[in-house]
């Protein structure tokens, strides 16, 4: 398993890509397709099912040209700019480092902002479980409410910090790989 996923080459780019995830990708594609996205989503799951890349996927989904939509294009600015990580209006936070009350206050602020460009704001929160406790509660406290902001986060442990923030706020619609 372990030797699986360090050998496979490429990151997926679409949906169609992620393997093994049948249910994450209709959950995702019916949304979009439907106009009904969440205002945040938790992927949680084991190492390396493809939580990040799903995320990704989802955030060049939403703010492709051609979108919100389940097959994106993969070659408008907004896609492209994602996928290299270089896309103003797509945050990528590492729980793992960025673990601070004020780095949580941070997005809060610029949640109540317009994106500069794309359609949505897209914050993904990778490692989510790495926060600490009182950035946890933080980020819990923040409504999602804004119609330009998208909060994808993801999670190793599916355990009981996840589920008590999902079911107290809930804001976050829970995906599990
Ligand atoms: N379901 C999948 N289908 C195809 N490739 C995958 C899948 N899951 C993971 N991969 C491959 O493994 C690599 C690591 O995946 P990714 O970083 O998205 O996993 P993760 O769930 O976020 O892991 P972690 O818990 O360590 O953060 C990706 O670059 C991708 O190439
Ligand atoms: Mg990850
Ligand atoms: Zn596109």
């Amino acid at each position: 398993m372990e030797y699986q996923v360090s050998a496979r080459k490429h990151r997926p780019m679409i949906f169609e890509d992620v393997s093994g995830q049948p249910h994450v990708v209709r959950t995702l594609t019916n949304a979009l397709t439907t106009g009904r996205t969440a205002h945040a989503y938790l992927f949680s799951g084991m190492r390396g099912v493809g939580k990040t890349t799903m995320a990704r996927i989802l955030a060049k989904a939403l703010n492709c040209v051609q979108g919100p939509t389940a097959k994106l294009c993969l070659t408008c600015p907004s896609c492209v700019e994602i996928g290299r990580g270089s896309a103003l209006d797509v945050m990528e936070i590492d729980g793992a480092s960025s673990n601070s009350v004020d780095d949580v206050r941070e997005m809060r602020e610029t949640i109540k902002t317009a994106p500069a460009r794309d359609r949505y704001r897209v914050y993904i929160i990778d490692e989510v479980h790495m926060l600490s406790t009182a950035a946890f509660n933080a980020l819990n406290a923040i409504r999602f409410r804004r119609q330009s902001f998208r909060a994808v986060s993801t999670s190793r442990s599916a355990g009981s910090r996840d589920a008590r923030s999902s079911t107290n706020s809930g804001e976050w619609r829970k995906v599990k790989g």
